[in-house]
């Protein structure tokens, strides 16, 4: 089969930290385009991959002149979120593969949108659900997928940082649609979904909330964006903290709490459980919990999290050659996208609502 054709949407922190140079390393794709707004990021990008591809690349201001170029057959989209769904649209109507970066949307016409596009094509179209391509997670999904945990009635799902505010654009709520409910909200909840075998979600109870804001801090880690948009967070206009319990059709429930900044130790990692009446399950770290002979028997997978991001774009260049739906379909974006909505609703309104 021929060299699969990519081109870059937004050449910024995700982009170079994570799908450029896992297409690098994909024997199966060459990156030969990028289309990014910020002269000097796209300058950079540019030089980069013209270094490292060892090839010129055709460079874009505008994404929607790359897709009508007919130069490449797929793109990866890392733009901020405000522009997820108008530039995934267009490139799938324009017949390109699309791997869009989380959260799909933000609104549920966004999602309806998207969901109609990809659709009417037979484009392959994946979102960024990067969690869901971690080695540990893989390994657990089978045990999951194989009835392990029998009736499954709840999850809990948390990411609870002390300090790690992103910088840029992440805290402007125009660009972002949310602040850690969208930014890593997104993950926590489509994992914990996802593993419990995707149940259909009909009511939401949320609260968000700005509680501590921008507090830099010295010696503690964030993830910085690119773009020059708000560097200093003085825009800060999105929520600092969001909590929410999804309630399902077959009676299930899931808990979520993730924050940005908070008053308690720090922790970085994605906390899920799953509860089942069989057993359950924990991701960090990797756990089984089930009886056999009346005893409790923990059973601890000795999988590490592996290469997320590499995990991510070989699969979905594999669902390109192959023509196969991938892990992460727009279906199940478009179903994480009406709980994220509802949540944000319900904190609104400050009652439970009917996930849309
Ligand atoms: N999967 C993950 O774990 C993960 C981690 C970090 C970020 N992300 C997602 O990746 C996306 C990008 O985040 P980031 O941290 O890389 O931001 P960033 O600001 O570093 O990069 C975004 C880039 O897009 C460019 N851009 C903006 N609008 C554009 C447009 N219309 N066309 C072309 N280029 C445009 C910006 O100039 C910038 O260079 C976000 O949606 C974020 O949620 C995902």
């Amino acid at each position: 089969m021929k060299t699969i054709k990519i081109g870059i949407v937004g050449t910024g922190s995700i982009a170079n930290a994570a799908h450029i140079p896992a297409y690098l390393k994909n024997p199966h794709v060459d990156i030969v385009a990028i289309a990014e707004t910020d002269p000097e990021i796209r300058a950079g990008a540019r030089d980069t991959l013209t270094e490292k591809t060892g090839h010129p690349v055709s460079t874009f201001t505008n994404a929607i002149e790359l897709f009508a170029s007919g130069e490449v057959d797929a793109v990866s989209i890392a733009t901020p979120n405000r522009s997820h769904v108008e530039l995934a649209a267009a490139a799938v109507e324009s017949g390109h593969h699309v791997l869009l970066e989380k959260p799909m949307a933000f609104t549920l016409e966004d999602a309806d949108r998207l969901r109609a596009a990809a659709e009417s094509s037979d484009r392959v179209v994946m979102i960024g659900q990067s969690h869901r391509y971690r080695d540990d997670v893989t390994a657990l999904k089978r045990f999951a997928d194989a009835g392990a945990l029998g009736h499954v009635y709840h999850a809990e799902a948390r990411l609870v940082r002390r300090r790690g505010t992103p910088t840029g654009w992440f805290t402007d709520q125009a660009w972002a649609g949310g602040g850690p409910l969208m930014d890593i909200g997104v993950h926590a909840l489509d994992l914990a979904w996802w593993l419990m075998g995707k149940p259909e979600p009909v009511r939401a109870s949320g609260r968000l909330t700005r509680a501590i804001g921008a507090d830099p801090v010295d010696f503690s880690g964030r993830w910085r964006a690119k773009m020059p948009h708000n560097q200093d967070n003085a825009i800060y206009s999105t929520e600092d903290f969001a909590t929410a319990l999804i309630r399902f059709q077959d009676g299930a429930t899931l808990s979520l709490t993730v924050s940005w900044t908070s008053n308690g130790p720090q922790d970085e990692s994605l906390k899920v459980n799953v509860y089942g009446d069989q057993g359950g399950l924990q991701l960090e770290p990797p756990t089984l919990y089930s009886t056999a002979h009346h005893v409790l028997t923990d059973t601890v997978l000795p999988v590490k999290m592996g290469p997320l991001f590499q995990n991510e774009i070989d699969h979905f260049v594999e669902c390109i050659r192959k023509r196969q739906s991938p892990i992460s379909p727009v279906a199940d974006g478009h179903t994480v996208a009406r709980m994220l909505v509802a949540i944000a609703k319900s904190s609104e309104r400050g009652e439970e609502v009917s996930v849309g």
